[in-house]
């Protein structure tokens, strides 16, 4: 039997499966951790299972003399050191798959309710302001027949591009390779109608969306996150909503999250700010609890995680 350290309650059953064969320590607050509850957490455990709030770096695992397995309830593991974890033979696990199809839906989601500016129209309902029917009120773009670019051909860009398909849409994109190549991004900014960021986040990739990117947009163009916030220039993006240098964005991750209250990009005027929702059904929530559990229970026995994008990946 061996100790664990889970940083948050997660929704459905899979825990009972851990609980079954080892000792648990579930965090039990609504907020994770702070970065020295989770080391002095850690410090005792052989296996550590994490949130994308948790930062595993070298510095907490060198306090970590016994940690045998990391598994991450997300698809990114951008908050984790792999290179510090695999110095030190740790493997990691992640939950991919299970969550595509949600966060593939939020993205579309985003998608529409910016180009038909839902938020605002919503608003002046709740506010008595629907007085009329108005021939010139609330246009937006159109969804259909437009062309849609996303950035990040994986498994979530590809469900996003199978529901663009839907909506007759042209879909451009950038990374994949053989029969699917990929465009240079500033050519897929400058031909898009829609650009959708699906890349994870890595040093290439930190802020890939900056001014210069911006300025490659259409001025009708709408852009959506639901990747990792730091992917995009936020105060770059504040600026380009402001200039109207383009027509709007809906973003479900943002840096830092949460993203406070009085952060002076939520003043930028068309633009959705949504708290990290993206994988946020019940079907996919409980789905990557069971799937971080398998990953940490085979870590545990020495077996080959299910899911394992540590050392020995
Ligand atoms: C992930 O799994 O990386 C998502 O961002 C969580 O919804």
């Amino acid at each position: 039997m061996a100790r664990c350290f889970v940083t948050r309650i997660l929704p459905g059953p899979a825990l009972d499966r851990l609980r079954e064969r080892h000792e648990v320590e579930v965090w039990p607050d609504r907020l994770p951790p702070p970065y020295e509850e989770l080391a002095a957490g850690a410090a005792g455990v052989e296996g550590l299972l994490t949130t994308l709030n948790d930062r595993v770096d070298a510095a907490l695992l060198e306090h970590c003399p016994h940690l045998r397995a990391i598994s991450n309830y997300a698809v990114g593991v951008d908050n984790i050191d792999l290179d510090a974890t695999a110095a030190r033979g740790i493997p990691v696990g992640n939950t991919p798959d299970v969550l595509t199809e949600a966060t593939a839906d939020l993205s579309f989601a985003l998608l529409l309710a910016a180009a038909r500016r839902l938020p605002e129209a919503i608003a002046s309902v709740r506010e008595g302001d629907w007085v009329t029917w108005e021939p010139s009120d609330y246009l937006g773009q159109s969804v259909a027949g437009a062309t849609l670019g996303i950035v990040g051909l994986g498994r979530i860009g590809r469900a996003v591009a199978r529901r663009a398909r839907g909506f007759d849409m042209t879909v451009l994109h950038t990374g994949g390779s053989g029969p699917e190549p990929g465009l240079a991004l500033e050519e897929l900014l400058e031909r898009s109608d829609f650009v959708s960021l699906h890349c994870p986040l890595t040093p290439l990739t930190h802020h890939l969306i900056n001014a210069d990117a911006l300025a490659r947009m259409r001025s009708t163009a709408i852009l959506i996150n639901t990747a990792r916030g730091p992917i995009v220039d936020q105060m770059a993006l504040r600026e380009a909503l402001m200039a109207g240098q383009i027509a709007g964005a809906a973003l479900d991750v943002t840096d830092p999250e949460p993203l406070p209250a009085d952060d002076p990009l939520l003043s930028a005027p068309n633009l959705i700010v949504t708290p990290h929702i993206g994988s946020a059904t019940h079907a996919a929530r409980e789905q990557m609890a069971e799937l971080a559990v398998d990953n940490l229970l085979a870590g545990l026995d020495g077996r080959p995680m299910p899911h394992q994008v540590g050392a020995g990946a």
